[in-house]
């Protein structure tokens, strides 16, 4: 028996571990065969190339790591013709392809031209991107808005859907339910946070956009919290990111609520970090006679 076995609404994994988009690449295969992960999870790409922001665009605080790398992509075209099918050969694991766009179109014409592939088992939806419809607001703060997105999505695709929910809203709860409602099969939380650094000699911005994304260790409670509150909330299951670096950290994720676990900011600072997590894990439960699953919610009080 697999102790370590689950599932992601329709795709079934042989261990609940995973990368964070943007945190990983076909690169770390020089450390490990990436088929030991439980999935692999690639980069958002865009319906346009995208350069990114300017640098400095990295910057580690105290206790995690803010990025403004600016959804950096080649865009879906060369994604697919030029990147796609040497992913695909490489990994017997589920693929999971992020991407985003920033009109409803622009989502839906990336889901049409992947799904001509056929190449990827899942979509995860990065809806922190502005919506130029509205204003420039991200597509995930508005619960009226993911719904008719996932809508959308939904009727394009059987592969699984999923949503990627942001913490900077005042409400995750109210999103991650319009998702579930319009069909998303599961949910991946968190994003990063908002942040900002400043050297306090100069009073100059550590990165050069000013406010970026909060990432790593510091945002460990934060996703803790939001994957409690939504997995209390609604009934697919979550695919939860933020802070996790080790297999304790995913232990305290399943007793949350969450049926897998994405490793981000911890690739950089150890490559191993995912595949330590799951040989972690495979110890702890052969050590306890337990599954995965069967912890997934019991969190205690
Ligand atoms: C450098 C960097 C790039 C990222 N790029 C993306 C991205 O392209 N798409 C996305 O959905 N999330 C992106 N993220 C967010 C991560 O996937 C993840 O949700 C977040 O960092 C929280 O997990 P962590 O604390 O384990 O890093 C990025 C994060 C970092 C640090």
């Amino acid at each position: 028996m697999n102790l370590l076995a689950s599932k992601l609404g329709k795709l079934q994994l042989k261990n609940p571990v995973t990368v964070a988009s943007g945190t990983f690449d076909t690169e770390y295969g020089q450390f490990y065969d990436l088929n030991h992960l439980g999935a692999y999870t690639s980069k958002t790409i865009t319906p346009e190339p995208k350069i990114g922001n300017p640098g400095p665009r990295l910057f580690e605080t105290e206790a995690g790591l803010i990025n403004s790398i600016g959804l950096q992509n080649p865009g879906y075209l060369s994604f697919i013709n030029d990147h796609l099918p040497a992913l695909r050969a490489k990994l017997d694991i589920p693929l999971i392809v992020s991407f985003s766009g920033s009109t409803l179109q622009e989502f839906c014409q990336v889901l049409s031209a992947l799904e001509e592939t056929g190449m990827a088992d899942a979509y995860e939806i990065n809806v922190s991107c502005p919506n130029v419809e509205n204003e420039g607001i991200a597509f995930g703060v508005d619960a009226k808005v993911v719904a008719e997105l996932t809508l959308a999505l939904r009727k394009l695709t059987k592969r699984e859907l999923i949503i990627k929910l942001s913490p900077n809203v005042t409400d995750i709860v109210s999103v991650a339910r319009a998702a579930a409602e319009a069909g998303a099969d599961s949910l991946a939380l968190i994003n990063t946070l908002f942040g900002m650094a400043i050297d306090w000699r100069t009073g100059s911005s550590r990165i050069k956009k000013g406010i970026g994304g909060y990432s790593g260790t510091a945002i460990k409670p934060v996703a803790l919290a939001l994957t409690y509150k939504v997995a209390s909330a609604v009934s697919i299951p979550i695919l939860a990111m933020g802070g996790i670096y080790t297999w304790q950290d995913a232990l305290e994720f399943f007793y949350a609520g969450a049926s897998a676990v994405a490793l981000g900011t911890a690739n950089f600072s150890n490559p191993y970090a995912a595949l330590d997590c799951i040989s972690g894990l495979d110890q702890y439960f052969q050590t306890k006679g337990q599954t995965v699953q069967d912890i997934i919610g019991r969190i205690s009080f």
